[in-house]
């Protein structure tokens, strides 16, 4: 067996959706991806598929409004990666924030994704959002592996002692939480080695 990663073949843009009506016929596994807005749901996306700009990452939070789709094909795999809209931004309304409940429940309920990465940024605390979220998913029967981001905004001391504090808060299995820079792309062959444990 190689040890190399099999290449991504194709990553491409499929589809955007504000509402289920929008939602493009299913094909491929879907692997939602969720968290925090600006926890680097974009960017984690872009890294993983090796194409720098595919999907909009932005400074100011709250960018991607829309679910995505993103076409996959990797070794002989073909999946769907779809980034959701961010949650908690502080500068939204109450229907909006209702609004994206909607639209994610929607999505999720409708059970197309085979898997969930939901992601936290190694600097700030695991907190009630995540949990409740993590433990929604895992009512529905909806496998999850929480990635960890932005490793590199740390010394590695630092980062080590964060990563430890956060595996203890979320208490999943040590194989279902992983470290992962979008910008050295460390974590990124893991998390692809754990998703494909997953399909
Ligand atoms: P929304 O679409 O607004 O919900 O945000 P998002 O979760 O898609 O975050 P996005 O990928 O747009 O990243 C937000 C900011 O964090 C951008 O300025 C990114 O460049 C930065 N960022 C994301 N991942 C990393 C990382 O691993 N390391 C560093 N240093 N910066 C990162
Ligand atoms: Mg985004």
């Amino acid at each position: 067996m190689s040890s190399r990663a099999p290449r991504i073949l194709a990553a491409e843009w499929r589809a955007a959706a504000s509402a289920p009506a929008e939602f493009p016929p299913a094909r491929e596994p879907e692997i939602a991806i969720l968290g925090r807005s600006n926890v680097g749901k974009s960017s984690l996306l872009n890294r993983m598929v090796n194409r720098r700009g595919l999907a909009r990452t932005s400074a100011t939070p709250g960018k991607t409004r829309l679910l995505h789709w993103y076409a996959v094909a990797r070794g002989a795999r073909e999946i769907a990666l779809v980034d959701l809209p961010g949650y908690g931004y502080a500068r939204v309304s109450r229907a909006e924030r209702a609004a994206w409940q909607r639209l994610v429940e929607s999505y999720l309920d409708a059970r197309r994704a085979r898997l969930a990465l939901l992601l936290q940024d190694l600097r700030r605390d695991w907190s009630e959002d995540e949990s409740l979220l993590l433990a929604w998913l895992a009512q529905r029967d909806l496998p999850a592996l929480v990635v960890l981001t932005k490793c590199d905004k740390e010394k590695p001391q630092r980062a080590a002692a964060r990563e430890r504090e956060l595996r203890t808060a979320i208490g999943l299995p040590k194989e279902r939480v992983i470290a992962t820079s979008a910008k050295t792309g460390r974590g990124i062959d893991e998390l692809w080695r754990a998703i494909e444990g997953e399909l």
